[in-house]
């Protein structure tokens, strides 16, 4: 059974996060991702212990919040547990005014199911941080 939970240090993250990314983040900074984030929901597998997926999001707490990540390991993908990761943290920060997430063009199906829309963004990315701020 898969169990959703608030993110806490120390829970044991599974291995293959951040699928094709060049140069992912190592397994400490990771957890410091999740910890250092406003809310983290994670997914975990109750045969392992592990998690599988998780969602993260940053805020100011009163007004607004971005979704930087969501994740599920791939051989757990296409159970409905992304969706769950989203369904919770959207729950979890319905008080608030904007939420805000950067997808695909894939994806944007995903997202609208969930009350999402489509907006114009931008962004920058600093790839030689993509590991992590050292
Ligand atoms: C996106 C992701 C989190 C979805 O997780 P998942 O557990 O497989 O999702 P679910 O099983 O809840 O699937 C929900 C629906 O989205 C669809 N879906 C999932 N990934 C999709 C993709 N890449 N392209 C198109 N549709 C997709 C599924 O077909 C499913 O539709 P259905 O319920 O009508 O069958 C997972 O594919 C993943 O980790 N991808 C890599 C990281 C990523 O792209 N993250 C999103 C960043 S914006």
């Amino acid at each position: 059974m898969i169990q959703f939970r608030r993110f806490e240090k120390g829970m044991e993250l599974g291995d293959g996060f951040f699928e094709g990314w060049p140069h992912p983040p190592d397994k400490e900074t990771h957890e410091k991702i999740l910890e250092n984030s406003a809310l983290a929901i994670v997914a975990i597998d109750d045969e392992t212990g592990q998690v599988i997926g998780f969602v993260n999001a940053i805020s100011d707490g009163v007004h607004a919040a971005y979704i930087p990540l969501l994740e599920v390991l791939p051989s757990y993908r296409g159970r409905g547990v992304g969706r769950k990761l989203m369904e919770k943290i959207l729950h979890e920060l319905r008080d608030l005014y904007m939420i805000d997430l950067v997808c695909n063009e894939d994806l944007v199906s995903f997202y609208k199911d969930m009350g999402m829309h489509p907006l114009r963004a931008m962004g920058k990315r600093n790839y030689e941080a993509q590991s992590g701020k050292k």
